[in-house]
């Protein structure tokens, strides 16, 4: 089991337990948490799962890739130094996420 802390723009916080292997996009939409849209479903072309990483988190996830770098140019809301998509954060077994919602996805 892993655990995703999401904290929405104005302040909300929503914890949620997940499936190792699901994305932090995917465990978002399943579990009904707002700010979160994943209008693509996770095929890196819709940008609308945009997440700001925590530094408790930065370590775990990394950097983004080639792709995901340019979609990110992309998002509702300007993207900044921690920024990722959520989608492409897969959960690992035992491991603790923290990542903030932007105010808008679309
Ligand atoms: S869900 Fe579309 S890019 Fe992440």
């Amino acid at each position: 089991m892993s655990t995703v802390v999401y904290t929405a723009d104005d302040g909300i916080v929503t914890t949620i337990d997940g499936r190792p292997g699901d994305s932090v996009m995917e465990t978002a939409v399943r579990n009904g948490v707002p700010g979160i849209v994943g209008e693509c479903g996770g095929s890196l072309s819709c940008a609308t799962c945009h997440v700001f990483v925590a530094d408790d988190t930065q370590d775990l996830v990394g950097a983004p890739g080639d792709l995901e770098d340019e979609m990110l140019d992309g998002t509702a809301v300007d993207r900044r130094e921690n920024s990722r998509l959520s989608c492409q954060i897969k959960l690992q077994d035992g491991c603790a996420y923290h990542v903030t919602t932007p105010r808008e996805q679309l």
